[in-house]
Parts: structure tokens; sequence; C-alpha cells
């Protein structure tokens, strides 16, 4: 598959298979991470993989900060749906930037700076692992709503800097259709 129809085939995958990801499989969809462009080379990016026995804490955790934060009368948004999918996963790939603050924290302009940049290149490792995923037959969700768990996720991860998403990750059990996408019309200008 090259690289134009891995991107054209990608589809954000909520239903997986039983299958585990074979561990040369999984490990060269972390080595295309790690390819990833980033500001300065800074390679901003720190990923935990959860797989195994693992995956029932991830789940309980996720669960337990939905319902602290709907006891605390915010929006939950689609987060039970998104924690239904991690469920379902054999593999979630949290990504994290350990320099980076809390996206809620008082940011210095040139943290500010900083984390826009890093931001921009932890978006670009988690591409290249979905579309290498894609490339290796394995389906992939893009998660943020993880964040509805914050804290509790990053205590029970253990990791002290911002969390930027998690993916999902199997061998797919749906085949969805092409979401729609905005016509080069409407997004792209020539000058
Ligand atoms: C930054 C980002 C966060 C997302 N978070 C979630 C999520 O938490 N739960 C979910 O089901 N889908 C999530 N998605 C998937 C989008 O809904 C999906 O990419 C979009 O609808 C387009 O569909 P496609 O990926 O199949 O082309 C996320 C995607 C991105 C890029």
């Amino acid at each position: 598959m090259n690289t134009l129809e891995a991107i054209a085939a990608r589809r954000s995958i909520r239903k997986f298979k039983d299958a585990l990801i074979e561990e040369e499989k999984l490990r060269a969809i972390l080595l295309a991470a790690a390819q990833a462009p980033s500001g300065k080379n800074r390679q901003p990016w720190r990923l935990i993989v959860v797989k195994g026995e693992k995956r029932a804490d991830m789940i309980r955790i996720m669960k337990e900060g939905i319902a602290a934060a709907k006891s605390r009368g915010e929006d939950t948004g689609s987060s039970d749906w998104t924690a239904k999918v991690m469920e379902r996963a054999p593999v979630t790939v949290f990504f994290f930037n350990p320099q980076g603050l809390r996206p809620w924290q008082a940011h210095t302009t040139g943290q500010m700076f900083d984390d826009v940049v890093d931001i921009q290149s932890i978006g670009a490792c988690i591409q290249n692992l979905l579309l290498a995923a894609q490339d290796l037959g394995i389906g992939s969700l893009w998660m943020c709503d993880v964040f509805y768990a914050y804290e509790e996720l990053c205590a029970w991860l253990g990791e002290k800097g911002e969390m930027i998403a998690a993916v999902a990750l199997g061998y797919p059990a749906e085949t969805p259709p092409a979401r729609p996408r905005k016509p080069l019309s409407e997004i792209v200008r020539e000058m």
C-alpha cells in the first residue's frame, strides 16, 4: 500500500476483533511514529502502550474519571462511547509531551510557543502511527475523549507532562464508509 492509498483507505475504527496485534507489527507501528518530523527535532513525545491485563485497569480509571466529571456537573461529551471503544481495542497508546504543562495551567508566552510547536509535532507522530497501522491492516481510533478522565489517567499512567491524546489499535471488525470532507474550494485559497 502506498502512502496515498493508506491516506484514502484509513477510517476511524470503533469495533475491533478479539485478535491481538503481533509484537513485530506493533513495534513497526511505533517505529513509524518515532520517524515523525518535530520542531527543532525535539521529538517531544512519550508513548505509553497499554495492553493485556492492564487494559481492565485503564478502563476502570477512564470510567471513574468520567463519573467524577459527571458528579461535578461537567459535560462529558461522547466519552462513554469512546470508553466502550477502548474496552474493545487490544492496544491503546497514550501520547504525552513530557515538557508540556496541563492545558488549563497558565503558560508564559515562551511556554505557549513551545507548546504549540510540540503539539503539532505530536500530531505528526500520531498521524504516522495511524498510517503505519493502516498499511499493516490494523485499525485505529484517535481519541481526545481521554481528556474527560485527564488527571485520573495521568496519575494511573504515572506521567507528569501534558497528555495530548490516545489511540486505540486493533484488527478492524467494521468497514465504515468515508466521512465527508470539505471541498478544496472551501478550505484552500490561492493568492
Ligand atoms: C484530535 C482528534 C480527536 C478525536 N477524538 C475522538 C474521540 O475521543 N472519540 C471518537 O470516537 N473519535 C475521535 N476522533 C475521530 C474523529 O471523530 C474522526 O477522525 C472524524 O469523524 C473523521 O472520520 P475518519 O477518521 O473516519 O475519517 C478524533 C479525531 C481527532 C483527529
